[in-house]
């Protein structure tokens, strides 16, 4: 066949190739077929070899003029293909935006977090300073360095869930008083919150509650600071008409020892129901650090003196939100949870 022929018949063959590849895959062969240094089109310039040599540079213009044409039909392709592979992309990638977002649900703060962060926010504002301490407790700090000796009778108060023969889950976040005081001296001011345990349960009280003890040391403290800062917490949780009431009580570690009262914020003091008509409802223990609590840690009680109390979150959450099940607030029922928004 003349040289001509094989070129046109050729050219014919490679584009009826080209039409038909749809992806690269089929590209890859007609490259391979056609334009690859072993193709068809590399064959033609071999054939060059048969012609006489006046024929030969004319004939070579004519097939490398049909190689430079057959790379760009062979780009153009390949353009092309790769265009509509873009193209479906797209398409299957296509977002309506004018559709109506989906909705993620947010979740809020459980309301014993949201109780304890208000005490830490009202202490905070008067330089406290917080402090974590262990919930597994040995027996030193969570009873005998806080005045209750092994076999006190005021062991009796708490039932306690041991771990060890001397390791318990503490009862009490007033170890984490003694825990504190063995690293930091007066004068201090300092909350503990955290989770307690204690074998007890029934509408008010649950094996696991939550407790916030606060601490403070320094020259001169007496109950009259105790009671100024304990005003302005009940005022911070439950509004600025209350007012606090220290009644005699008894604690191990203090002395002397007052339960303190806020009046009935629902009644304004009248009696009522929540305040069981007394005007007045207990929401703490306190009282003046025991000089053998100061000496335990190292501090001379004869320069120094303080003041603690513990606050029970799950007492206080109850009252704020007027909760009458303590069990409600660890039973995560979301129609509860979904309530409290801070
Ligand atoms: N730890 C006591 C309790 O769990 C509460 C308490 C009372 C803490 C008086 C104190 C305090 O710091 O001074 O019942």
């Amino acid at each position: 066949m003349a040289m001509e022929d094989r070129i046109r018949e050729l050219r014919a063959r490679m584009e009826d190739a080209l039409a038909k590849a749809e992806n690269k895959e089929q590209l890859a062969e007609v490259w391979q077929n056609y334009l690859s240094k072993k193709g068809q089109v590399a064959d033609l310039m071999k054939g060059l070899g048969s012609l006489s040599p006046e024929e030969r540079p004319a004939m070579g213009k004519v097939i490398n003029e049909f190689k430079g044409l057959a790379q760009a039909r062979y780009e153009a392709r390949a353009a092309f293909l790769e265009a509509a592979e873009l193209e479906k992309r797209n398409r299957a990638e296509r977002v309506d935006i004018t559709l109506p977002a989906r909705k993620r649900p947010a979740g809020n703060l459980h309301p014993i977090t949201i109780t304890k962060n208000e005490i830490i926010d009202v202490f905070a504002g008067m330089g406290f300073e917080i402090f974590e301490s262990p919930e597994i407790e040995d027996d030193d700090h969570n009873f005998t360095r806080l005045n209750v000796p092994k076999n006190h009778p005021a062991r009796d108060m708490q039932d306690t869930f041991y771990v060890a023969d001397d390791i318990v889950l503490r009862t009490q976040t007033s170890a984490g008083q003694i825990r504190y005081m063995d690293e930091v001296k007066p004068p201090l001011k300092v909350l503990v919150p955290g989770r307690v345990f204690r074998s007890d349960s029934d509408a008010t009280h649950s094996p696991m509650f939550h407790q916030m003890e606060g601490l403070v040391v320094d020259e001169h403290i007496t109950l009259g600071d105790l009671q100024g800062m304990l005003d302005v917490f009940v005022r911070g949780i439950f509004g600025p008409e209350v007012k606090t009431r220290l009644r005699p009580s008894y604690f191990p570690f203090t002395e002397p020892s007052a339960e303190v009262d806020v009046s009935c914020f629902q009644c304004g003091g009248k009696g009522c129901s929540l305040c069981k008509h007394t005007g007045w409802i207990e929401i703490l223990g306190s009282g003046v650090v025991h000089h053998s609590v100061l000496k335990s840690c190292g501090i001379d009680p004869e320069k120094y003196s303080g003041f603690a109390f513990g606050i029970g979150i799950e007492r206080i959450a109850m009252l704020k939100y007027g909760i009458g099940n303590i069990g409600l607030l660890f039973e995560n029922d979301l129609r509860f949870l979904k309530q409290f928004k801070d």
